[in-house]
């Protein structure tokens, strides 16, 4: 039996002759460190956490200048600045560390920041990028990776870091607003150095 006459008759294709979806595009990306081609990418991911979220308390979009010396300056003392690119080029996030406090006694401490593309979450890619970024830091010598995250609105934040081994070390309630509410932090911990083997 032809096309026409189901079409004209029944009108329901058999399964096997109906047009199957579309499959899934793969989901795939290369890590890489960050180079400042990528800081456009970067900055619009981030930007649309800071205009959207409370997952970041910084309230203004950042600037393409202020992240260029944002880079400038943590690649310059050699903290790490990791991207996920897609096949077509395309940054799907990026994690990086920046100095936990200015202070000289605190240099072997840093604070990790993770920012996923909307599209690109909820896919394993935070996941694989935390873990690379512990993995750097651990060989570059840092001792503890500190994750401030807002007590609202950041559940697959804190289920990340739960799930690698962060514990938490403390809560301040009400030191942010935005949007018109307060917002509290919770500060999670994890230890780098190497387990010995003794
Ligand atoms: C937090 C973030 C980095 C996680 O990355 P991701 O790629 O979306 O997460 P993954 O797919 O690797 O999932 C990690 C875990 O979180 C869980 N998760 C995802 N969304 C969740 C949600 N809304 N609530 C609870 N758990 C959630 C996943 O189920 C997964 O656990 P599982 O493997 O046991 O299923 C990403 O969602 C993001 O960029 N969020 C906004 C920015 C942000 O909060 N950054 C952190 C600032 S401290």
């Amino acid at each position: 039996m032809v096309l026409e006459e189901y079409m004209s008759g029944r009108r329901v294709l058999p399964p096997h002759l109906r047009k199957q979806p579309d499959p899934e595009p793969e989901f795939e990306y290369v890590l890489r460190d960050a180079t400042t081609a990528d800081l456009p990418d970067i900055r619009e991911i981030y930007n649309y956490y800071v205009l959207n979220t409370v997952v970041t308390f910084d309230e203004k979009a950042m600037s393409l200048r202020e992240w260029r010396s944002k880079f400038a300056h943590l690649t310059k003392h050699g903290f790490p600045i990791i991207v996920a690119q897609s096949p077509s080029g395309q940054i799907h996030g990026y994690a990086l560390v920046a100095p936990w406090r200015q202070k000289s006694a605190f240099r072997f401490t840093v604070e990790n920041s993770i920012y996923i593309r909307p599209v690109s979450r909820g896919k394993g890619l935070g996941r694989v990028l935390l873990t690379a970024l512990v993995e750097r830091c651990r060989e570059n010598g840092y001792r503890e990776m500190i994750a401030v995250i807002a007590d609202s609105g950041a559940e697959a934040s804190l289920k990340l870091h739960a799930d690698l081994g962060f514990t938490e070390v403390g809560r301040m309630g009400r030191v942010g607003f935005k949007f018109g509410h307060d917002v509290g932090t919770i500060t999670l911990q994890k230890s780098l150095k190497k387990k010995s083997t003794h």
